[in-house]
């Protein structure tokens, strides 16, 4: 069996942190979020992956992966170019896949329990998909399913407006080859994209055999800034402890925490995990719970919480920094001792700021 992971699209959702890099890239507890997707394919036997490459910045992500081998898989990368819509996107993967199954994992999706009981004896079966599902409470962001009273899978839209049930399609599905010839039939949707969704329709009403599983544990879409904070919560409540940084005295720390190499955690400084800090970082202050500070940060007699700082970021700020997304190299700097008084910014395009 095989794997292909989508990482294009233009993520126009997480503008301004996407105009630097695809959002496949941004870091859940300071790990990009593609790596877990490679994680749960690597986890069920799957080492043979191919990414499926758009046209914002892929090199990013080729630069961050390399060939795999550090994550213990081989991967290869394919062009998709536009983002024309998700079977569009697995069409180019065809002669990657060649004759096999493979798992198709939509790059900026993120599941508690893995892959791995989903993928066992799917070879074996008379399926020509399986797909996932998860009741949520808005299913008109996502493509929905509706099952009959055997549970079969009887009807597939994408983001209706009237849904059917509220079992939202995972963006996670399992594939024979079939699949192929099934995307070749459809045609571009009302917002112009070749819908996956659309695809497995077409094997239904071609009466081939569409497996389905609610999904237990949490699952995540982080298409959206507050889904990031969201995911990053939900793995960081999974941190164990592990402090490789040097930790002065009259510290505190509560709770899971991990600190990386060469970060120094300052006198007086309080700690309240979980939380997550990266390397060469400087900290003094408050880093509260549910909260993610990449490489070469500095955090200056502050106080923050339920964020995620990429990285290569200055904070010295006279009020907590809650809920908060920060993109590279980004400064929060507040300085009550220089004139003229007043706040300042260089913001970019989609940029929040509550004050
Ligand atoms: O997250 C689950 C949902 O994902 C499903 O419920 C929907 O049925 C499915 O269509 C999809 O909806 P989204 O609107 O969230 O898809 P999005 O455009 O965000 O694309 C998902 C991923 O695939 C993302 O990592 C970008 C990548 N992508 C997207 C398109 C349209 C590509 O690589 N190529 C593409 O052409």
């Amino acid at each position: 069996m095989k794997g292909i992971i989508l990482s294009g699209g233009h993520g126009t959702r997480l503008r301004p942190l996407t105009h630097t890099g695809p959002k496949q890239l941004i870091p859940i507890a300071n790990k990009p979020v593609i790596e877990y997707a490679i994680e749960d394919l690597r986890d069920a036997g799957i080492t043979e992956i191919g990414i499926i490459l758009g046209t914002n910045m892929p090199n990013k992500i080729k630069d961050a992966l390399g060939d795999g081998s550090k994550l213990g898989v081989n991967l290869t990368y394919i062009m998709q170019g536009e983002p024309k819509g998700l079977a569009h996107a697995a069409a180019t993967a065809k002669d990657f896949v060649g004759k096999e199954s493979f798992v198709m994992y939509l790059g900026d999706n993120i599941l508690k329990s893995g892959i791995e009981e989903f993928v066992s004896e799917f070879d074996e079966s008379d399926f020509s998909a399986r797909i996932l599902l998860q009741p949520v409470e808005d299913p008109r962001q996502f493509g929905v399913a509706e099952l009959n009273d055997n549970d079969e899978v009887i009807n597939l839209v994408e983001k209706p407006e009237h849904p059917k049930s509220n079992l939202a399609l995972v963006g996670i599905y399992l594939f024979k080859n079939n699949i192929f010839d099934a995307i070749s039939k459809i045609k571009p949707s009302w917002r112009g994209e070749l819908e996956i969704t659309d695809a497995i329709q077409q094997l239904i009403d071609e009466d081939l055999n569409v497996d389905s599983f609610v999904v237990e544990g949490w699952w995540k879409d982080t298409g959206k800034p507050e889904d990031v904070l969201d995911a990053n919560q939900l793995i960081l409540e999974t941190l164990t402890t592990k402090i490789d940084g040097i930790i002065e005295e009259n510290v505190k720390i509560k709770g899971k925490v991990q600190i990386g190499k060469n970060t120094i955690v300052k006198s007086g400084s309080v700690i309240k995990g979980p939380a997550i800090i990266g390397q060469n970082c400087e900290i003094k202050g408050y880093v509260g719970p549910y909260t993610s500070i990449g490489d070469e940060t500095k955090l200056i007699e502050s106080e923050i919480d339920s964020s995620i700082v990429i990285g290569n970021s200055i904070i010295r700020s006279d009020k907590r920094i809650t809920e908060s997304l920060l993109g590279q190299n980004s400064k929060i700097l507040s300085d009550e001792n220089t004139y003229p008084k007043g706040r300042s910014f260089v913001i970019g395009e989609n940029s929040v700021i509550k004050l």
